[in-house]
């Protein structure tokens, strides 16, 4: 019998352009942001940390500077208004320098993270994506919509 392929099947075969991260190391990375992000979904403290920076949870796959109730720095709430959704790419280049990602992206390049990652931005992003609603469970909006399938990497 053939298969038919969708379009969301073929985008999770897509190898991402960037080099994997480890979601074990990523977990490590994390304590270099707890001081000011904590990750909680609705009814779990994921990892409990400050509260200077918006909740993590769900990050992945989130529309940038739409945490509710958080009060993000002009350059991410153009980047929200321009509907810019967060992949585990771009969460790992915010990371090393939100300044510089806002700036390089058009936004205002204030930024009120104030913390640069050297290292490790990739195991991060994927320890975000691997506690972020979208693996738990596969939302049906979010198959007919992402392209970037976080799904793929394990
Ligand atoms: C010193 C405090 C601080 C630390 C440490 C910190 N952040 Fe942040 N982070 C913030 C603040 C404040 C914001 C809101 C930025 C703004 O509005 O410009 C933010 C925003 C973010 C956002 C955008 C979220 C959204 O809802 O769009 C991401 C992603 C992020 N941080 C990831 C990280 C990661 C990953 C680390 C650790 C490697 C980290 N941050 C460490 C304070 C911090």
């Amino acid at each position: 019998m053939k298969t038919l392929l969708t379009a969301t099947a073929l985008a999770a075969l897509a190898l991402p352009a960037f080099a994997e991260g480890d979601v074990e190391k990523g977990e490590k990375v994390f304590k270099r942001c707890k001081a000011c992000h904590t990750i909680a979904s609705e009814d779990e403290v994921i990892f409990k940390g400050g509260k200077t920076g918006p909740n993590l949870y769900g990050v992945i796959g989130r529309v940038a500077g739409s945490q509710e109730g958080f009060k993000y720095s002009k350059g991410l709430t153009e980047a929200a208004e321009a509907e810019f959704v967060w992949t585990e790419e771009t969460l790992a280049a915010y990371s090393v320098d939100p300044k510089a990602w806002l700036g390089d992206n058009g936004y205002d390049p204030k930024s009120k993270m104030s913390f640069k990652l050297k290292k490790g931005g990739e195991d991060v992003a994927a320890y975000l994506a691997s506690v972020g609603p979208v693996m738990e469970e596969a939302a049906p909006e979010a198959e007919a919509e992402t392209t970037e399938e976080p799904a793929a990497s394990e």
